[in-house]
């Protein structure tokens, strides 16, 4: 098959979202047949956006695993159930596999081999749950049009990390010759909610870049706890529409503290929040300082184990985007 976009209207509307997914509907069934399609579906914008559209076209001749690898945004794996199996009706298969990922990552501290572990613990889980499945006979993937373009067709980074070795499945990829605004548009079309429609870029190692260097438990959940908040506080003040990307890191050292009289030795929770097109340079949204006071008082009240807050005013370059 061509990786080269054939002539089409860019889809800017919902009725073109809409002729779009009828025509899928029918190529998809046509590809297919009698057939039954594996999906890894981590909940990001592509893979919900393909899981839909499979569900229209195939109903239960689809089945979707969602990997929870604990380094997922809070509430990100309870939508993904409440989504696709409540809502949508899909055979989804949720896999809690968060002490598996986390004794794997124990004492590691360097970025890429945190990388490393995370991509080939996935598909090794992947690979599992789908042996344990009879009659699967093509794999379906989020792959869209900058992914051929910026690779080698394959859905490269790392939220994947590309085929199981072993499951030599013909690809089905309904949204590969669409652009990110578009997906969107259908996404929307589809019925898929808009916090997950408009979700912004969540690396593939997700939350365990951003537990910088051997992630704990406990960290963890500091990350994970004061992302939840900066969310939240972005979606109250209306900052979460403007900026691109924001959230928390936590890094692992500690500091002195005083608390109830007491000195703490405690950790701080780094804001990021940054604006940019394409991830290769990115400049630092101003959060107005009374908003970042709401969220230093929640963040020191709510989370477990942090005594500071602190707001990283650094562009992409000399920085990067994420801590590690
Ligand atoms: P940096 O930190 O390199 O990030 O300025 C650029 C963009 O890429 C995202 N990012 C990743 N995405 N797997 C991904 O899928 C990764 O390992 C990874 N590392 C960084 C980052 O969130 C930002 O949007």
């Amino acid at each position: 098959m061509s990786n080269v976009r054939p002539e089409m209207e860019r889809i800017v509307d919902r009725n073109l979202a809409e002729a779009f997914i009828e025509q899928q509907i029918k190529e998809i069934k046509e590809q297919v047949g009698d057939g039954k399609v594996l999906l890894a579906l981590s909940g990001g914008v592509d893979s919900s956006v393909c899981a839909a559209l499979l569900i229209r076209a195939i109903g239960d001749k689809l089945t979707c695993v969602h990997v929870n690898h604990g380094l997922l945004r809070k509430g990100e794996p309870e939508q993904v159930v409440e989504v696709f199996r409540n809502q949508l009706g899909a055979n989804l298969v949720y896999v809690d596999a968060v002490d598996r990922f986390l004794d794997k990552l124990a004492g590691v501290s360097d970025p890429e081999q945190k990388r490393k572990i995370i991509g080939k613990e996935f598909i090794e889980v992947f690979a599992e749950e789908a042996k344990k499945l009879d009659g699967i006979n093509f794999l379906g993937q989020g792959t869209i049009y900058p992914d051929i373009l910026e690779s080698d067709g394959i859905k490269s980074h790392h939220n994947v990390g590309g085929l199981p070795e072993d499951l030599n499945f013909e690809l089905v990829e309904p949204v590969k010759f669409l652009y990110k605004d578009e997906v969107r548009q259908v996404g929307l079309a589809l019925g898929l909610p808009e916090s997950m429609v408009y979700r912004q870029p969540f690396p593939g190692p997700g939350l365990g870049v951003r537990c910088v260097g051997a992630i704990t438990r406990d960290r963890l959940e500091a990350v994970r706890e004061s992302d939840a908040i900066l969310r939240e506080e972005f979606a109250n003040s209306g900052l979460q529409e403007k900026v691109w990307q924001y959230f928390t890191v936590v890094p692992p050292f500690t500091s002195t503290g005083i608390k109830d009289g007491k000195r703490t030795d405690d950790w701080p929770v780094i804001i990021r929040a940054v604006n940019s097109v394409d991830a290769t340079s990115a400049t630092i949204e101003q959060i107005p300082y009374e908003i970042l006071l709401k969220i230093r008082d929640r963040i020191l009240t709510e989370v477990a184990g942090v005594n500071r807050v602190l707001y990283d005013i650094s562009d992409k370059p000399v920085a990067t985007i994420e801590w590690e």
